[in-house]
């Protein structure tokens, strides 16, 4: 039934992007993002292939994405049914919505608790190391699930700890109030256990809950007592520490296939299983469809590539060489000098500033 529900959204997308791609196609750059006659963008988001929104424009359908451009602003979620959230797509990872695991306490005992779990495995997305599982509570231990198999160990985990409120600083996420750890390489799956030594006994006056989420190093801000209290916690929270997860290509071809990668692209076997493909230095372009990476006009772009002498592009590079008559490096300003050893130019010699104005 899910199922049903999903192909008929995707006929209608497919339907609707079909009218719309063929006032684009002059566009060389929006065809590089994704097959032609492919929706690539919902809302302000970009979908480049090998991702794609509507049947046939995506590699296959673990890289099916869905655009609600019914909401406002539209948003994008993984397909599959799943629903999750997604925040952006680039070349090697993907950001998205965050679930926190929490479990709150009484005088009796627990009160209140959720635990959502995120199931990627057949998907071509793992949960990137640059995650912590981080742990806000007085006392609470938190451990990450790789598995639903109850069989399979627990990998990592953390306590936060404190007795008093003034023990809690703000900002410092070292084990008082706050906790963080690492997750292990490559796992398709997360869950996050919460448990309490004392059942919050004796901090209830200040913290009746542990939180238990996955955060991108260095975005969760510990915010001290204010975090403690809970006071919307999770909806602060939310909104603004997406997951990041690498994805690779986990299709039946490899590196060693020549099919995988197109033109002036490299491949890479990724160590977590799959590889990706990506442009060679100085190619830009979407190096999964045909005809491949294309070569960047250098020269057109002087605040990437400066280039205060004469600018050629060449494939995969360019050359910036100074004006006929001067030597030196063309990439840097005042890198150009007059060859010293020519009398035709005596008196600029000793007035580099004139020789930039002579320039233009
Ligand atoms: C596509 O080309 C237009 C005009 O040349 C440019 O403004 C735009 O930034 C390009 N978009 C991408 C994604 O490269
Ligand atoms: C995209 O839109 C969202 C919500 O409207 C906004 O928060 C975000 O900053 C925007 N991103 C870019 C890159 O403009
Ligand atoms: C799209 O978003 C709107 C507003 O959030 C929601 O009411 C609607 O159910 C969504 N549609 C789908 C197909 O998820
Ligand atoms: C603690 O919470 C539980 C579940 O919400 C409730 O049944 C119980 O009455 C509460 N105990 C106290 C002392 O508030
Ligand atoms: C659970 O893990 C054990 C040991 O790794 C394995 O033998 C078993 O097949 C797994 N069960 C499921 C349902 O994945
Ligand atoms: C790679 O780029 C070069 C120069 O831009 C071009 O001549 C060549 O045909 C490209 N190779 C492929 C396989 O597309
Ligand atoms: C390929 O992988 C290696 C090792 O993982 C990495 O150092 C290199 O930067 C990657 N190359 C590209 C083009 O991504
Ligand atoms: C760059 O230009 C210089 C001077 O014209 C020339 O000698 C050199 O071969 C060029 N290099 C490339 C890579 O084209």
């Amino acid at each position: 039934m899910l199922l049903l529900i999903i192909l008929v959204l995707l006929t209608f997308n497919f339907s609707l992007s079909t009218p719309l791609a063929e006032g684009n196609s002059v566009s060389s750059n929006l065809t590089a993002m994704g097959k032609p006659g492919c929706q690539t963008e919902c809302g302000n988001l970009t979908v480049k292939y090998p991702f794609g929104i509507g049947k046939g424009c995506f590699l296959d359908e673990s890289f099916e994405v869905i655009c609600n451009s019914t909401a406002d602003p539209p948003t994008l979620s993984i397909g599959s049914g799943t629903d999750i959230q997604i925040y952006s797509i680039s070349d090697s990872e993907m950001r998205i919505a965050n679930s926190i695991a929490f479990k709150c306490y009484n005088e009796s005992g627990v009160s209140e608790s959720f635990s959502g779990y995120y199931d990627l495995t057949y998907s071509p997305f793992s949960f990137s190391q640059k995650n912590k599982l981080t742990v806000v509570g007085c006392d609470d231990l938190a451990w990450f699930k790789e598995s639903e198999n109850v069989s399979v160990d627990y990998s990592s985990g953390c306590l936060g700890f404190c007795s008093e409120e003034s023990d809690v600083r703000n900002g410092y996420c070292s084990g008082i109030g706050c906790c963080q750890t690492e997750i292990p390489k490559g796992i398709q799956y997360y869950s996050a256990e919460i448990t309490s030594v004392r059942n919050h006994r004796g901090v209830l006056g200040f913290n009746r809950c542990g939180f238990a989420f996955l955060s991108e190093e260095d975005t969760f801000q510990f915010g001290g007592v204010n975090d403690l209290s809970g006071e919307n916690f999770i909806s602060r929270t939310e909104t603004v520490i997406p997951i990041v997860l690498d994805w690779t290509v986990r299709d039946e071809r490899s590196c060693s296939q020549v099919t995988a990668c197109k033109g002036n692209s490299s491949c890479n076997d990724t160590d977590v299983g799959g590889y990706r493909c990506s442009c060679k230095k100085g190619y830009d372009g979407n190096p999964y469809l045909d005809p491949g990476c294309q070569d960047i006009d250098e020269c057109a772009d002087n605040i990437n590539f400066p280039c205060y002498g004469v600018c050629t592009n060449t494939p995969g590079s360019y050359n910036c060489t100074c004006f006929p008559g001067h030597i030196g490096d063309g990439t840097t300003p005042y890198g150009c000098r007059p060859q010293a050893k020519d009398s035709k130019f005596p008196v600029v010699i000793f007035a580099p500033d004139l020789t930039v104005h002579s320039k233009d």
